[in-house]
């Protein structure tokens, strides 16, 4: 059980369930996910795939402090979440990552990330078909 490195194909499962559901699953490839550079990862249990998250090199200036990466594409199964599964899994990525990342939140997972020690940064912004999502910002300290 815990953080493994997986394969493009295998976080597509979850990204159609949880993200993009009843859409094509061509709406499930992001810019940049067969890039050298980007990591996909996944909280396994028992054998079977219960979270996932993507990771890409995408530099953004923030709070004055340049952030290399930023996390896409986090969803655990329905039948898993809420038991602490993506909370574990952030903490793994992170000690995994040992950098400082963003990403876009969808409104109903700040509240996630926010106990998981992200910041909102900014104004909310609307990403079509999907809805209001803020910029949050884990910000790695010396300690973290
Ligand atoms: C957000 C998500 C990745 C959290 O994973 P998880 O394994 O449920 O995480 P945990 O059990 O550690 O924490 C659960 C927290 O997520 C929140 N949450 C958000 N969407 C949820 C959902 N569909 N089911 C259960 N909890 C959800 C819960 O409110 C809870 O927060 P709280 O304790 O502050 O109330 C997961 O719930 C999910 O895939 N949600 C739908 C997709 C999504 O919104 N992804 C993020 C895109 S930015």
């Amino acid at each position: 059980m815990g953080l493994r490195e997986v394969r493009l194909e295998d976080v597509i499962p979850l990204r159609h369930a949880v993200l993009r559901p009843g859409r094509p699953v061509e709406t499930c490839y992001f810019d940049g996910d067969d890039a050298a550079t980007t990591r996909h990862f996944a909280w396994v249990e028992d054998g079977r795939i219960r979270s996932i998250a993507t990771v890409m090199r995408q530099a953004r200036e923030l709070s004055g402090e340049r952030v290399p990466f930023q996390l896409r594409g986090m969803a655990t199964a329905p039948d898993a979440a809420g038991r602490g599964i993506g909370s574990a899994f952030l903490q793994a990525l992170n000690a995994e990552l040992g950098a400082s990342w963003w990403c876009n939140a969808r409104a109903v997972a700040v509240r996630f990330y926010e106990r998981n020690g992200l910041v909102v940064v900014g104004e909310p912004f609307d990403i079509p078909e999907i809805g209001t999502h803020y910029v949050m910002l884990y910000e790695k300290t010396a300690g973290s």
